[in-house]
């Protein structure tokens, strides 16, 4: 029986960490919780298609509504991919960004002890959780996501944010896994992601004199199965491919930073 309540990570892991940027936890969540998310997040899109009608039932193509994207930091929002479904239907991305607060099922999960536990271990003195994310990456219209670094999206001065991706499917090459360049966290941040002056739009600032692209050439597969849990750092270049499968690749996602840092007024997560 594995204790999924306190982790202890081992000399070796820390150091694998350490050196990678990212850390394969196996057996994060059991089969019963697995199934208990899978099942929430189908009744909180279910329960959010029927009091957003307008949102899930336009014809028009899918734009990225900006205002939609920058309140959901204190709410329970559905992003869409840019494909639809077979069927003409929208195809949810995700559902963010406080799942965590918002939803009794999600919250109980989210305060599993070992998250924080987990999170002390690698540096973050008073961890809280910054913002939650259940991704759907569904079968044949699961868009990709493109290198990045979660450090420039949520940023804290000094940086202290810490990824912590639940696999809920099987995550193969095949439906989409994450992609990661191991070592890659040693390189600065290169650019924060900020509101503008006026609060009503975002953009990118440098963080260092020379914006270096990210270089790929030396990436990795994270094929894991479902139940871990892949820690990433703030600064590890991470992406991931379309699902060009026939099964989904669904993953809880929890971004933890230290409550002790500064987080900057600019960040263009924000609550009301
Ligand atoms: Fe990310």
């Amino acid at each position: 029986m594995i204790d999924r309540s306190s982790i202890s990570l081992s000399v070796d892991q820390l150091a694998f960490y350490e050196n990678n940027g990212y850390l394969v936890i196996p057996n994060f969540a059991s089969r019963t919780e697995i199934k208990q998310l899978r099942e929430e997040i189908g009744l909180v899109i279910a329960d959010a298609a029927h009091n957003s009608k307008a949102i899930f039932s336009t014809t028009e193509k899918v734009e990225t509504d900006l205002t939609y994207f920058l309140e959901s930091g204190d709410k329970i929002r559905c992003f869409f991919e840019t494909e639809r479904n077979v069927d003409g239907s929208l195809a949810v991305n995700k559902v963010g960004h406080a799942l965590h607060e918002l939803n009794p099922v999600f919250t109980e999960f989210s305060s599993r002890p070992s998250y924080k536990n987990v999170a002390r271990q690698l540096g973050n003195r008073e961890p809280v959780i910054l913002q939650s994310q259940y991704i759907l990456k569904l079968p044949g219209v699961g868009g990709e996501v493109v290198p990045h670094t979660d450090s420039t999206f949520l940023y804290t001065d000094p940086e202290s944010c810490l990824g912590f991706w639940l696999a809920l499917d099987d995550a193969t090459q095949e439906n989409g896994c994450l992609w990661a360049v191991p070592g890659s966290q040693h390189i600065p941040l290169q650019e924060r992601y900020v509101r503008t002056e006026d609060g009503t739009g975002t953009t990118f600032i440098p963080m260092v004199e020379h914006l270096t692209a990210f270089d790929v050439s030396k990436k990795v597969a994270l094929e894991v199965d479902a139940g871990d849990l892949v820690l990433l750092h703030g600064r590890l270049v991470h992406f991931s491919e379309t699902n060009q499968s026939e099964r989904s690749r669904h993953a809880f996602v929890l971004h933890f930073v230290d409550n002790l840092t500064t987080y900057p007024q600019n960040n263009w997560l924000q609550r009301s």
